[in-house]
């Protein structure tokens, strides 16, 4: 029996951070698992990390990623003890002025690809091993002018709390992560088209390691949601205390 944490999305930020913890803090495992498109980046990763590195370099966006994920699982005794799944990206800007594959391939890769590895990955989990999904803060509340992504995480964030409640019998653990902006990539990919993300965003970023410390710990306390930040804790308050629609309305058009 082989002990694996799978990392989807391990090729830049908030993944590859993660990939990085679990190879310095994790015990009994004997493979990391590493999923993304660019080879180069994961070969560079998996350099860095003291544990066997398996790359799995491929569009999850595509059925085929996922498939081959599940064969390689079905090819030996593998127990996964930590799965994360962080492969994600947002494009910013108006819904019917935006691109039509880049919009839905939102909910390929946030929703649709994040709910096959978790199934194909689940019969392969046991006692006391852990799910952490990247949602985002963007799940609290509709955003205008991100509408596609932050509905695509408000799916993660419901998705992972109704699992982390199937599964506490076989006391698998799922933690939804919802960070406010953070020092990633990400932004190169969302603001691709020009609009801007709001300044008070820029003043509320964070880290990858200030994410990813706070979700290992709050996994290992078997939260369901991670918030790292005071600043985002605040938010979340705030999202369920005032009404949405004074939130929407005070944020469309910020960003035009
Ligand atoms: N940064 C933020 O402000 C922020 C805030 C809240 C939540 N999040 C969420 O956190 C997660 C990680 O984001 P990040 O900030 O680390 O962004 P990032 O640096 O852009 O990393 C995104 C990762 O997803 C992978 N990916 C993108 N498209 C893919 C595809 N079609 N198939 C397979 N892998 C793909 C990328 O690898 P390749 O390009 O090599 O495929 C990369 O490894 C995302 O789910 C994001 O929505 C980010």
């Amino acid at each position: 029996m082989k002990y694996i944490a799978i990392v989807t999305g391990a090729s830049s930020g908030i993944g590859r951070e993660f990939a990085y913890a679990i190879d310095q803090s994790m015990n009994g495992i004997d493979e990391i698992w590493i999923v993304a498109r660019r080879k180069d980046r994961l070969e560079e990763l998996s350099a860095q990390l003291k544990h066997h590195a398996r790359i799995v370099c491929g569009d999850l966006s595509s059925r085929n990623t996922v498939n081959r994920i599940s064969q390689l699982l079905n090819a030996d005794k593998y127990k996964i003890r930590f799965l994360v799944n962080a492969a994600g990206y947002g494009v910013l800007g108006d819904f019917e002025k935006g691109d039509r594959k880049e919009e839905s391939g939102m909910c390929d890769l946030n929703v649709r690809a994040l709910t096959e590895v978790t199934h194909v990955c689940l019969p392969h989990m046991g006692k006391n091993s852990r799910i952490i999904n990247l949602a985002s803060s963007a799940a609290f509340v509709p955003q205008p002018a991100f509408a596609v992504y932050a509905a695509s995480k408000s799916y993660v964030l419901s998705f992972s709390r109704a699992l982390n409640s199937e599964l506490k019998d076989r006391q698998i653990y799922v933690t939804a992560v919802c960070p406010g902006p953070v020092k990633t990539e990400f932004f190169d990919v969302a603001e691709k088209h020009g609009t801007r993300t709001l300044s008070l965003k820029k003043f509320a970023m964070t880290t990858p390691q200030v994410v990813v410390k706070e979700a290992l710990r709050d996994s290992y306390a078997k939260k369901e949601i991670s918030v790292p930040t005071t600043v985002m804790k605040l938010f979340r308050v705030m999202c369920k205390i005032v009404p949405h629609r004074i939130i929407i309305a005070l944020t469309s058009g910020l960003y035009k």
